[in-house]
């Protein structure tokens, strides 16, 4: 039987590293890919969890960089258990607040690396293999204040949810995750100081609870994972009240005049 891995993008801190240190405790997976740029906080990936992890220093957002894993994968034959596209950032303020080039990066990193890494690896997998992609609760709705941001958690929901469909055939899952806000490092690149943005993080939660969360949900064969209450809440209400109101309550939480 091939060796089976698991790849886990942005697996250096935060969100990621969680589900690399789940991953590296099933026997089943004998290597973790771990991606992400700091070459650094990679090695102390390695130092935290053990010889499973193998480090890809690299730029999720330079296309050569994902030819470089079907290159890797190629050569291996391995089976891919697991495929955690985590790696994402946000930008917590107006359009004009940032360049193009930012906004345009967020949708590299957040989406088209996403919908990338799922087609290089989806060869590789077969029954009983999950892939694993992180929205947030950012995805429920429109909003003002983070719109790229927002908007590229909604692509990865319904993206997700719909490949899960196609891919029930081969036995593959495919789950959307939706955290709300949890205590990692995404605030310390979002949070630019611009003038109207989000500041206001209701229902903060710890990243651990949430990922083992994802993966149990992941290996039910759920199309989406919430994890607690006030997500739970968050989630049903974006399906009852008109995304107009939705707004406005969420600047009024945000204090955002307009
Ligand atoms: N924290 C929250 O409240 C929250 C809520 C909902 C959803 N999420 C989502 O959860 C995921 C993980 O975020 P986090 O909260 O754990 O934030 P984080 O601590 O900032 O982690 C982001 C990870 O992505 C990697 N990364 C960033 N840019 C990259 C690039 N261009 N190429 C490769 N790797 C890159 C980072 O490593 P390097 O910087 O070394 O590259 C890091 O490992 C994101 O998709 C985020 O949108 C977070």
């Amino acid at each position: 039987m091939n060796k089976q891995i698991a790849i886990v993008t942005g697996a250096n801190k935060g969100f990621g590293k969680e589900f690399a240190k789940l991953l590296a405790a099933k026997p089943e997976i004998s290597e973790i890919w771990a991606i992400a740029r700091d070459h650094k906080k990679l090695e102390q990936t390695v130092q935290e969890l053990g010889e499973k992890i193998r480090t890809f220093s690299m730029d999720l957002t330079d296309r050569e960089n994902i030819k470089h894993i079907a290159t890797e994968l190629e050569k291996r034959g391995a089976t891919v258990k697991y495929l955690v596209n985590n790696a994402g950032f946000a930008k917590f303020c107006s359009y004009g607040d940032i360049s193009m080039e930012e906004s345009l990066n967020m949708i590299d990193l957040n989406i088209s690396a996403v919908v990338a890494l799922g087609l290089v690896c989806i060869p590789y997998m077969g029954k009983g293999c999950h892939i694993i992609n992180i929205s947030s609760q950012a995805s429920f709705f429109p909003l003002p204040y983070q719109n790229i941001y927002s908007s590229t958690k909604t692509f990865i929901r319904n993206y997700t949810r719909a490949l899960n469909v196609e891919l029930k055939e081969a036995g593959i899952s495919a789950t959307a995750v939706c955290p709300g806000w949890m205590k990692t490092d995404l605030f310390d690149r979002a949070v630019i100081g611009a003038k109207k943005g989000t500041r206001n993080f209701y229902g903060m939660v710890l990243p651990d609870a949430v990922a083992r969360k994802a993966l149990s949900d992941a290996e039910k064969g759920k199309d989406i994972s919430v994890y607690g209450l006030y997500v739970k809440a968050t989630h049903v209400l974006s399906k009852i009240i008109p995304q107009r109101w939705v707004m406005k309550i969420w600047l009024k939480q945000q204090g955002i005049q307009r």
